[in-house]
């Protein structure tokens, strides 16, 4: 084992011999010893953490979360049908979603290199989803040290389970079925600093639970409906499952700890959620992929920002995060002009996840028709 301390993140693109479609003949020039080490980039978190001496459980619906995630436990080995690989001269993702149509730097791409564009959109996605899972992973596991009950040690310990799940089959979906592996975007890389050396539990709970996996439920339901393998559609189903638990027990647990905190208190944390939507926004703009292209980076920004149709689909993915700030009490009247103007204080009153819809939560794995999920 050679363990190869980074100063900072890395920013190549990782090819890997999966890779067979277009651009396959770069695969020397871009790999270099590096990949084939542990590649580390080390954080320091002043965690205050807590033993619970009281082993009686008080909350029942946290209770009942971790018994449902020990019950809907599913294996990326056994449950999830790696079959044919999605042959790399289709489309992958609806080329139709693509808000570059029509845009000369663009049209003027061949064919091929329309679809290796194709290719690597997803990829990259993928690979923040990724990214984003190992993220959570740490979060989880600083929670179950942090949180000061005993029923959210228990949970926090399960959904580190979960999150390792996550970062597994998305990692194994990019090494065996694409072969291509982004770097982290810097905005969600700098919001899961911020979360992983930040000493206040609630807060890592607001970053992790109701920010950035609010996000990736809307984020991993979007995909699904436009993915065309059905492999990785199975794969966001079953991750989507186990979010909603996720979001869930964040609601739920801090709604009740907000209360507790002063105006002050409460007024920095609402800060802190608007900021981190703001960072999450940017980062669902696919800059690396841009540059990998050969496309101007601001030029194709602006012209992601303006597509109606992104903009519809940025501000969607916040349908989940905004109501449950509601919930906890973190829309407070100083930020809510803030969110107005980002244009997604309108879901404020959408359904939130503080009443746990059990019977959905409950639903076994694979008994669901899959029009009904798609619906879902
Ligand atoms: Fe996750
Ligand atoms: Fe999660």
């Amino acid at each position: 084992m050679k363990i190869i301390n980074l100063e900072d993140t890395p920013t190549e693109i990782e090819t890997l011999e999966s890779w067979n479609g277009a651009g396959h003949q770069d695969i020397e020039d871009k790999l270099s010893l590096k990949h084939v080490n542990d590649i580390i980039e080390i954080f320091q978190t002043p965690l205050t953490g807590s033993y619970n001496w009281d082993y009686k459980s008080a909350d029942g619906r946290i209770k009942k979360l971790y018994e449902l995630g020990k019950e809907l436990n599913w294996n990326a080995e056994v449950d999830i049908d790696w079959g044919p690989t999605f042959p790399k001269d289709q489309h992958i993702m609806d080329p139709a979603h693509n808000p570059f149509n029509g845009w000369a730097p663009f049209e003027n791409m061949s064919d091929s290199e329309k679809m290796r564009y194709n290719w690597h959109y997803l990829a990259w996605t993928l690979a923040q989803f990724m990214h984003g899972e190992q993220g959570a992973l740490l979060v989880a596991s600083q929670l179950v040290s942090c949180a000061p009950t005993y029923d959210a040690k228990l949970y926090a310990a399960s959904q580190t389970f979960d999150e390792a799940r996550h970062v597994e089959v998305f990692t194994n979906y990019l090494q065996k079925k694409i072969g291509i592996v982004y770097p982290i975007n810097t905005h969600l890389k700098s919001l899961l600093d911020k979360i992983l050396t930040d000493p206040r539990w609630d807060l890592k709970f607001i970053g992790m639970q109701i920010i950035i996996e609010g996000l990736a439920l809307a984020a991993f339901n979007t995909l699904r409906l436009t993915v065309q393998d059905p492999i990785l559609k199975n794969i966001l189903y079953l991750v989507v499952r186990d979010e909603a638990r996720h979001v869930t027990f964040g609601v739920n647990y801090l709604e009740e700890f907000v209360t507790t905190l002063s105006e002050e208190e409460k007024e920095e944390r609402a800060v802190f959620a608007y900021e981190a939507c703001v960072v999450m926004r940017e980062r669902l703009i696919g800059t690396d992929v841009f540059e990998e292209f050969g496309l101007d980076v601001e030029e194709a920004r602006t012209k992601t920002l303006e597509a109606e149709m992104m903009a519809h689909f940025r501000n969607f993915l916040f349908t989940r995060i905004i109501p449950n700030l509601r919930r906890i009490g973190l829309l407070t009247d100083k930020v809510r002009p803030l969110f107005e103007n980002l244009g997604i204080l309108e879901y404020e009153n959408m359904v939130d996840d503080g009443e746990i819809d059990w019977v959905e939560l409950q639903k076994p794995l694979y008994e669901e028709p899959e029009e009904e999920a798609m619906q879902a």
